[in-house]
């Protein structure tokens, strides 16, 4: 009696879930991507994800068709969705730690923890190509970016466990007194190591942020992430225990 019970309560079941909730394949698309989403809308969102996943790379642009959609996408909200769920799984990683005296946590900056929404959403979202003097005029010497305020959570969350904070950037030394004003206004107070390329360094971002992070390991630090919006932050040598790549889908560093 009760195999015939569970007998027909699968069968209903199975014939329910090939009725209602399942498309067969191949889906079909050649109409359009469905309700209500553009094709831009659908192909820029494949291009983000592949940026995201490094199958796309090495662009100095992002296309100009994808303007509209990466507006959206940043100031829509998912952006910031995207943002929380990496800084969330940053401190839940760490909180299962023993968190020791010499744990370090690395976030870049630029886009890392100081937003430059304010300048990128000027400058096209990244369909302008790069201009780094127009950067530094018009962004970074007036110290006022914004925290990103998913970073600024889990960067007080892991203060909270006892982690310490170093901040790796590209920035150069000569912009040390700007960043570090700009990032207390933005509301980091504290931090363990701020470190800034010297001009004379030729080195390009893989080589150089992976010295630096060999240098800390040489000091006695515990690398135990590395959290960056470029994945050239990320990837070389010393690479940490694990690597966090927070999202940015408006231009890529090499
Ligand atoms: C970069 O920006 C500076 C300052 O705004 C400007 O003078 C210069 O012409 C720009 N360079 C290019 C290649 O557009």
């Amino acid at each position: 009696m009760k195999f015939v019970v569970f007998f027909v309560a699968t069968v209903l079941v199975a014939s329910q879930c090939h009725g209602a909730s399942f498309r067969s394949f191949p889906l079909q698309m050649p109409t359009g991507y469905g309700a209500g989403a553009s094709y831009d809308d659908v192909r820029c969102a494949s291009w983000r994800l592949a940026v995201e996943a490094q199958n796309i790379f090495g662009f100095q642009t992002i296309p100009e068709r994808c303007v509209e959609s990466t507006a959206a996408y940043i100031e829509g909200g998912q952006y910031q969705s995207d943002s929380k769920t990496v800084n969330q799984q940053v401190f839940f990683y760490a909180s299962d730690l023993k968190i020791q005296d010499n744990d370090v946590v690395i976030f870049n900056v630029d886009g890392t923890v100081l937003s430059n929404v304010p300048y990128y959403s000027q400058h096209g979202y990244g369909s302008e190509k790069f201009n780094s003097t127009r950067y530094d005029e018009e962004f970074v010497n007036k110290g006022d970016a914004p925290a990103l305020p998913e970073t600024l959570i889990n960067y007080n969350k892991l203060l909270g466990l006892g982690v310490k904070i170093v901040f790796l950037t590209g920035r150069l030394t000569d912009k040390k007194a700007v960043t570090e004003a700009n990032l207390r206004k933005a509301g980091f107070h504290t931090w363990e190591k701020l470190i800034l390329k010297e001009p004379s360094n030729n080195q390009n971002s893989v080589e150089y942020k992976s010295t630096e992070r060999g240098r800390l390991v040489q000091q006695g630090y515990r690398i135990i992430a590395n959290v960056a919006d470029q994945w050239s932050s990320l990837k070389g040598r010393n690479q940490g225990l694990r690597s966090f790549k927070l999202p940015n889908p408006m231009y890529y560093i090499q």
